[in-house]
């Protein structure tokens, strides 16, 4: 397969990938979390570096932390710690992937001290955090490249083309909860593509490696028509 790989397609370019999830603390042994693996955000950083790009990846708490031999990892624990690291690191960057699974909310405090449980029920108060994606979409400068996810379980496509649009993305890929083997805990993805002008691409099921290749492969068959 490797043979029709058009190689280096992606040299020169700086591109930043957000991967994993994001943890927010409640008190100091609790936190708000989600199932992300760090997969697709991974396998999308090894993809970009194998093409011949710079690549920073943003990356929440996972299990598995590989060894990514010229791969720039920024560890992050918070959504507000990963905000900061890709605000930071945007205006250098040609490409912006942005696969993690961001939480929306976080508590409005962190207590100091471990939270005894006392009443039958407990209410977290929680705010949302900031949209990585949103914001680095309203910064975008013509020159840049923008790819946002969609994580849907229901109207997935009008969804997923809401986000491209509110979040200025060039291209926003849609992950199928609805498949069996995809997703959250499975190392594959089933996907489909989206671009503004109307275009869609669906893939079958595949492993998050083979699905890194086909948004790389889109991604760069769209940066040459912009
Ligand atoms: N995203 C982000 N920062 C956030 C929340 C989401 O950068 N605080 C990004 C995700 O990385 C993904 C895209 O926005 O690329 C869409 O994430 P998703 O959770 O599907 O959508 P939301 O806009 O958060 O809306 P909702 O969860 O309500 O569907
Ligand atoms: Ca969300």
């Amino acid at each position: 397969e490797d043979f029709f790989r058009t190689g280096q397609d992606l040299k020169g370019k700086n591109v930043l990938v957000t991967g994993g999830p994001t943890h927010e603390p409640i008190d100091p042994v609790r936190f708000i979390g989600n199932h992300s693996s760090g997969k697709m955000g991974i396998a999308l950083a090894r993809e970009m570096a194998s093409r011949g790009a710079s690549v920073t990846l943003v990356l929440g708490p996972v299990a598995e932390r590989p060894s990514l031999p010229g791969i720039e990892v920024v560890p992050v624990l918070t959504a507000a710690e990963m905000y900061e690291a890709c605000i930071g690191r945007w205006g250098a960057s040609d490409i912006g992937i942005m696969a993690a699974a961001v939480a929306d909310y976080t508590p409005v405090q962190v207590a100091a001290e471990k939270v005894k449980k006392q009443q039958s029920t407990w209410s977290l108060e929680l705010t949302k955090t900031q949209d990585i994606l949103q914001e680095l979409g309203r910064q975008k400068r013509k020159d840049q490249f923008l790819v946002g996810f969609a994580l849907e379980t229901r109207e997935e496509k009008a969804y997923a083309l809401s986000k491209l649009e509110s979040k200025n993305a060039d291209l926003i890929v849609l992950n199928s909860l609805r498949d069996q083997g995809a997703g959250f805990g499975f190392d594959t993805n089933k996907i489909t593509i989206f671009d503004r002008q109307g275009s869609e691409w669906s893939f079958e099921l595949k492993t998050k490696e083979a699905v890194a290749r086909d948004i790389a492969d889109t991604l760069v068959r769209a940066l040459g028509a912009k």
